[in-house]
């Protein structure tokens, strides 16, 4: 993962943890409303892909092992990963477009309702994303991928050559003349991977994305509601389809790219179309990026905007993430695809141990506390979800009665620790598994290993019962708390 060059060392700093009673009258464990579904607690496990679902894209025991974890320690919500709404294969994310994902589905909202005692709010984000390949074996592009175009012959000045002998020239051409004679596109392709964007109108199926996109939204949107979720999260945030609608960089000239109004159209017509399909009451919000943090990227004046819209459009909540995009990821090795967390929008997205003078520890507040801004300016009490670095009851607590958010998320931290909530709330946050923001598990995520913390995933190997790793090195979720229940 890229790094800031000031490789400032950051020490997690949870600061004191609050007695049981200063817990009962704190905001964080105080109540929230989003549309009819109340969460007990401000409290939230955002969206986490832990890589465990089967190939194609069905919950696994593993799934719900993880989420039964998490559920125990109480959170006030708690989102599923993202989970893909269309029926193409797209290895073991978890998927929701076709009626057969429902009764997996269905047993892990009852696995949640049981571990949580009832009390945590289940909620699935909703994922659409574009095609991206692995970067290609150079002699492999040249022979097969590549499409042989005019400019190569011009630019090669071999106008009659035939094709085989054009394909073994520039199959031996030097990086700097590879640059001069490729389109900028095929040089990506040649480099990083060939990767779709939602300007590649030329393709058909990337032109009709606004037609199809908010049916497979609804239907997915339905199919989690029949699954008994309590709500839904659209994934309008980091490196995929939605965002990039939005995006500034979103130049698409059929009335969805361009300006602002343009870019949120999309975005705008699926949740209409999700809201058709669920009823007003159901819980739909989106997740959404505070800032791109690429260059000519959407900025936090961009997302204010969005989120007024969003609020006036009749969004139940608002989830800020921030950064997370392809245009800066780093150069994937042969045979791999690029990933979005690798760039320096990737750290803002998932910001390591390892910063700047900002450090890692809530560097998405300000920007999700301008959005609120903008929102509560407009007349809308949208709760506002902010994400981020946050592991400490006193950082949570300060932000809340700051009015910079409405509920916190806590993502790698919970992943450390899935009693935080538990702990905390009960007066023991001294027993707390601090995060050390480390990013194993980003780095797991990124090799598409099952996602687990360096915390706890070496002890207690032996067990009785301990579900394990393929290669049996590390256990799947952490042990039980002792004081929890049995
Ligand atoms: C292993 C892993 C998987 C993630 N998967 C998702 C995801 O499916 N959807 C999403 O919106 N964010 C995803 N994220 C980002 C987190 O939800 C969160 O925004 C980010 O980790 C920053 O919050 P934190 O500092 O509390 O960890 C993932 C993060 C990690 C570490």
């Amino acid at each position: 993962m890229w790094r800031p060059p000031e490789r400032i060392k950051w020490k997690p700093a949870p600061g004191r943890w609050p007695t049981r009673e200063e817990a009962a009258q704190s905001l964080l464990f105080g109540p929230v409303a989003i549309n009819r579904m109340g969460l007990e607690r401000r409290t939230w496990v955002p969206a986490m892909v832990p890589w465990r679902a089967t190939e194609d894209g069905c919950v696994t025991d593993e799934n719900l092992e993880w989420y039964e974890r998490f559920a125990r320690g109480q959170p006030g919500a708690l989102v599923v990963e993202a989970t893909g709404i269309r029926d193409v294969a797209s290895g073991p994310l978890l998927r929701i477009g076709h009626d057969r994902f429902l009764p997996g589905l269905r047993e892990l909202v009852q696995t949640v309702r049981r571990a949580s005692e009832g009390r945590t709010r289940l909620l699935i984000q909703l994922i659409d994303f574009l095609a991206v390949r692995r970067r290609p074996e150079p002699a492999r592009f040249f022979a097969r991928h590549l499409e042989i175009r005019p400019w190569h012959r011009e630019r090669l000045v071999a106008e009659d050559w035939p094709e085989a002998r054009i394909r073994e020239t520039l199959a031996r051409l030097p990086d700097e003349e590879l640059a001069r004679v490729l389109a900028p596109r095929e040089l990506e392709a040649l480099r990083y991977g060939y990767r779709e964007r939602v300007t590649d109108i030329a393709l058909p199926h990337v032109r009709a994305l606004p037609e199809v996109l908010p049916g497979l939204f609804a239907d997915g949107a339905r199919r989690a509601q029949e699954a008994g979720f309590d709500g839904i999260e659209l994934h309008y945030a980091h490196a995929y389809t939605m965002a990039s609608f939005l995006s500034r960089l979103n130049d698409r000239p059929d009335g969805y790219g361009g300006a602002r109004e343009n870019r949120v159209r999309l975005p705008l017509e699926v949740f209409r179309r999700v809201r058709g399909a669920v009823g007003a009451d159901y819980p739909v919000g989106c997740r959404f990026l505070a800032e791109e943090c690429i260059a000519g990227g959407n900025t936090v004046e961009d997302a204010a905007w969005f989120g007024v819209a969003f609020a006036r459009a009749g969004m139940d909540f608002l989830s800020l993430s921030r950064g997370g995009k392809f245009d800066d990821a780093r150069q994937p090795a042969i045979g791999w695809t690029a990933y979005p967390y690798t760039g320096p929008s990737g750290y803002e997205c998932m910001p390591q141990y390892i910063s700047d003078r900002r450090g890692p520890f809530g560097r998405n507040v300000e920007p999700t506390a301008a959005v609120r801004d903008a929102v509560r300016a407009a007349g809308f009490t949208t709760p506002v979800v902010v994400t981020g670095g946050i592991h400490g009851f006193e950082q949570a607590e300060r932000l809340l009665r700051e009015g910079k958010a409405d509920i916190v998320g806590l993502a790698r931290q919970s992943l450390a620790d899935p009693d935080w909530f538990e702990k905390v709330r009960s007066g023991r946050g001294d027993e707390v598994m601090v995060c050390a923001y480390a990013n194993y598990c980003e780095a797991l995520d990124q090799k598409h290993e099952q996602v687990t913390c360096q915390l706890w995933d070496r002890k207690g190997l032996d067990e009785p019962g301990v579900r394990k790793t393929r290669d049996g090195k590390r256990r799947l979720v952490p042990a039980l708390w002792h004081a929890s229940r049995p």
